[in-house]
């Protein structure tokens, strides 16, 4: 088999970091891969200017997948490119409880469920601008209380962009996900959150779309909860979920707290999907307050890793590297910082290479 080109993106603040032991357990563990690693970031920003080069943006047009760290300051440029350019609208997050990582829940055991994020519109990328700029181009516009926007003065607004074909992809994509989940065991249900109460026309859209998708799959459940309500639920019930499908900013909060769940940040992983060429990414940012000190949680890019490994059908590898995951949070012996233990960035990535 040809070996499949995959492009290595750090970043900023933490990104490098999680990204170097990543690769390097990729690379000792002898997959199949061809990494390269283009500068990018502030480092390419200081030497050239750009912090994406064309270079490295050339490299992720040829490559089959893209890994990627963390973005801060200019190499937001990055993520821009490979989320919106490149239009990666399915943000696919798995929500896995591994035991012996540090959930802040009684009984976190069993929690498995996928959070589907809509990628590409609502309310990022924030289309924003001056409400009396607003209210002079659309005077005529009356708010539910009748008002026109000039009654509010000086202030910003922000415009939410809900779409027949953007929810459309993204309903699809949440029933095929829990179709082909179903056929592994799982309940093959997906859970839509909006709050289409108060947002009566976006919200309202974005769920009826989803609902008429989920009534052409025989044997997929539905079910909706608003968005408030969705956030009690995964700290009371987090194992009633199967696919949950949402909309950007909700999606983006909601990731975080269910990351919670199973222990922090550091172990949540993502792909984003649907593109020109997918990539891999942790759901966590920069980390500017520990960066830079080696001890940074690598499991959330590993994981991801884990992700791009599933996409490119390297189901064993794949399988290979969660079960080394799995095996040191188990053993409870070599865990970073935020899992309660000393163990390095270094270190845990060593003792996940030792299990492969
Ligand atoms: P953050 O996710 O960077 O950090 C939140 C908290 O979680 C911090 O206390 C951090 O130390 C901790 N944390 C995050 N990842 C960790 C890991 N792997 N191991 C251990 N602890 C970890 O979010 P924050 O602070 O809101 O944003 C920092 C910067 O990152 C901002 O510039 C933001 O715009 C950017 N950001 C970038 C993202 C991306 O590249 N996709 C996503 C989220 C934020
Ligand atoms: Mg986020």
């Amino acid at each position: 088999m040809a070996k499949k080109k995959i492009v290595a993106l750090g970043g900023d603040g933490v990104g490098p970091e999680v990204m170097e032991v990543t690769c390097h357990i990729l690379e000792k563990a002898g997959y199949s891969l061809d990494i390269l690693k283009p500068l990018c970031g502030s480092r390419a920003f200081q030497a050239q200017g750009n912090a994406f080069p064309d270079e490295a943006k050339k490299l992720c047009e040829e490559s089959d997948a893209i890994l990627f760290g963390a973005a801060e300051g200019p190499s937001v440029a990055i993520l821009v490119h490979l989320r919106w350019f490149m239009d990666n609208y399915i943000n696919l997050r798995p929500i896995k409880y591994y035991p012996g990582a540090l959930s802040p829940l009684k009984n976190p055991e069993g929690i498995d469920f996928m959070l589907i994020r809509e990628n590409s519109e609502g309310l990022y990328p924030g289309r924003e601008g001056e409400i009396p700029w607003l209210a002079q181009r659309i005077p005529d516009y009356k708010d539910p209380f009748g008002r026109t926007l000039d009654f509010y003065g000086e202030g910003k607004f922000a415009i939410r962009l809900i779409t027949q074909k953007g929810t459309e992809r993204i309903a699809r994509y949440a029933v095929q996900l829990a179709r082909e989940r179903k056929s592994r065991g799982f309940a093959g249900k997906v859970t839509c959150l909006t709050k289409a109460n108060v947002m009566r026309q976006s919200c309202g859209l974005f769920r009826k779309i989803v609902e008429e998708e989920v009534k052409k799959a025989p044997g997929i459940a539905y079910e909706h909860f608003h968005t408030d309500d969705a956030a009690r639920r995964l700290i009371r019930f987090p194992r009633d979920f199967d696919v949950i499908v949402t909309t950007n900013m909700f999606g983006d909060i909601l990731a975080d707290e269910a990351g919670e769940a199973i222990g922090g940040l550091g172990i949540s992983p993502s792909a984003c999907l649907g593109g020109r060429k997918p990539y891999f990414e942790p759901v966590h940012g920069s980390a500017p307050d520990i960066a830079g000190k080696g001890i940074v949680n690598p499991t959330a890019m590993i994981l991801s890793a884990k992700m791009m490994l599933d996409y490119l059908k390297m189901e064993k590898e794949a399988q290979a590297l969660e079960k080394a995951v799995a095996r040191v949070y188990q053993e409870g012996k070599v865990l970073p910082a935020d899992q309660g233990g000393k163990a390095t960035t270094r270190e845990f990535a060593e003792a996940v290479l030792k299990r492969i």
